[in-house]
Formats: C-alpha cells, sequence, structure tokens
C-alpha cells in the first residue's frame, strides 16, 4: 500500500512542477483571504482522489478541495494536493503534497513528498519514519535556547483570531531560532527529521497535519493540542521531541488562546 501511496505522491509533484510553468502572481484565485487555490491544486487532488478509489473503491476520502467521499470500511484517506500553495505560487520550494490514512479515526500511515526539494518523508505506524530510504529520528536538543522551531500564520486568515502573534512574541526571545517555511506538513516532517526541534500552530485543517503527525511520532516526536491533549489540530497544534514538548505546552497553555 504505502509503495502506492509514494509513487502517487511522486506522479503528483511531477504535475506540481509542470503547473508551475504556467503560474502567474497576477492572476490568483482566493478561497478566503490570503488561501490562495490554483487550477493544480484542484488537478493534483483530482488525481489522487481518482487513483486511490480506483484500488480502494469501499475508502472514503477527504480532501482540501473537493471535500468528503464518505465510506462505511473505516479507511479514509486525508489529502492536501498542495501544502503551501502561497509558497507554490512564489517558486519557493517549501511545499508540499500531504496523504494521510486514518483507520478508525487515527492516522497510521502518512507520505509528504516535497517536488521542489525532491524530498519524499513517510511512515507507517509501528514502523519508523523515513526520508528517501534514509530512517529519521527526532533532535535530542533539551534546551528551548539551543532549538529552531517553526509555527505559521494561519490564525491571520480572514475570520480567524489573530492570537499566534503574542505566542511568537513570548516564544522567540526564548529559542535559538524561528523558522516559518509554508507547510504545517513540512515543519512536522522536519521536526521528524531532527532539523527543527519543534512547530506549534493554530487555526489548521486536519488535512494540513495527518500525515506528519504519524512520520513525527514514528520518528520518536510527541504531537498534541496546545493543552497537552489529544484534540489537535481544532484545539492547536504542540509538535517536538520528547525533551521539548512539555515546556513548549507549559507556554502554550497560559496563553489560553482556544
Ligand atoms: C497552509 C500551510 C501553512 C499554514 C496555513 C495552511 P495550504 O496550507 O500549511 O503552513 O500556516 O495555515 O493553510 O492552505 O497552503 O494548503
Ligand atoms: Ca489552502
Ligand atoms: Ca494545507
Ligand atoms: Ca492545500
Amino acid at each position: 500500500m504505502i509503495s502506492f501511496i509514494k509513487n502517487l505522491a511522486l506522479e503528483a509533484g511531477r504535475l506540481c512542477l509542470e503547473g508551475q510553468k504556467n503560474l502567474s502572481l497576477h492572476d490568483l484565485e482566493f478561497k478566503s483571504e490570503k488561501d490562495i487555490v490554483t487550477e493544480t491544486d484542484k488537478k493534483v487532488e483530482a488525481f489522487l482522489v481518482k487513483a486511490i478509489l480506483a484500488r480502494y473503491p469501499d475508502h472514503g476520502v477527504l480532501g482540501e478541495e473537493y471535500g468528503a467521499v464518505q465510506t462505511k470500511s473505516g479507511l479514509r484517506w486525508i489529502i492536501d494536493p498542495i501544502d503551501g500553495t502561497t509558497s507554490f505560487v512564489h517558486r519557493l520550494p517549501f511545499y508540499s503534497i500531504s496523504i494521510a490514512l486514518e483507520k478508525e479515526g487515527e492516522p497510521v500511515l502518512g507520505v509528504v513528498y516535497a517536488p521542489a526539494l525532491n524530498q519524499l518523508f513517510y511512515a507507517e505506524k509501528g514502523k519508523g519514519a523515513f526520508v528517501g530510504d534514509t530512517a529519521i529520528h527526532v533532535s535530542e536538543t533539551r534546551e528551548l535556547d539551543k532549538a529552531v522551531m517553526a509555527t505559521g500564520f494561519a490564525c491571520l486568515r480572514a475570520g480567524r483570531q489573530k492570537n499566534n502573534l503574542p505566542i511568537f512574541n513570548e516564544i522567540v526571545p526564548k529559542l535559538r531560532d524561528i523558522r516559518r517555511f509554508g507547510s504545517a506538513a513540512l515543519d512536522l516532517c522536519y521536526t521528524a527529521l531532527g532539523s527543527l526541534d519543534g512547530f506549534w500552530e493554530m487555526n489548521l485543517n486536519i488535512y494540513d497535519i495527518a500525515a506528519g503527525t504519524v512520520i513525527l511520532k514514528e520518528a520518536g516526536g510527541v504531537v498534541t493540542d496546545f493543552t497537552g491533549g489529544g484534540q489537535f489540530p481544532e484545539k492547536g497544534i504542540a509538535a517536538a521531541n520528547k525533551a521539548l514538548h512539555n515546556e513548549l505546552v507549559r507556554i502554550l497553555t497560559g496563553f489560553h488562546v482556544l
């Protein structure tokens, strides 16, 4: 199953690179303020959904652009065809195709592919996490002042509270540095890789984080909501290596933002 999905992600990556050739920053479609959607987002999701349902007709699907196909099998694919569309249209490399398999409500398989960087992250529950053929593991960083973390600003999009900025101002001076790549899926994968030591964000959707959370957990990371519970991403997402996760949650809990 995972080889089939990895190959689909690689083909979807080729669609992205092809679609980028004809992109114009002066002719963008917006679903809401700052939430761009391109013909390539739609084309990639249609390609993935058609291929997955042809192989697994009794499975369900939830995609960012075309919504849900219901199922009674307890198996559902969660797809973000391009996570980081803003990066994609600005021809920045930090965007990814994110595909997760959810079994009875729990993500158990995740594939995240960054076409511009040729990085293919994947994991199945209980089988470890990989990039390409290399096993990956979270960092061993134990102090915030030696940590590099990532976040994002979904909260600044229309109709959402602007409530990550105070957290950002509180956390960043405690860190070695901060990164804002533009793809929550890659933020989770780079934390799994040990390049980032942690990631937090609010106002994300399940399709942003489903695949990345499988990969991060299989790499030895911890993923919770802002209070340390299991209601992510609805109540925010706090993801880090084991040594830093409690400290990250302690800071986030203090903001009572959700
Ligand atoms: C976005 C990315 C970004 C996050 C936004 C998401 P999209 O996904 O994950 O990092 O900050 O909130 O919407 O919209 O490009 O699929
Ligand atoms: Ca979007
Ligand atoms: Ca997304
Ligand atoms: Ca998307």
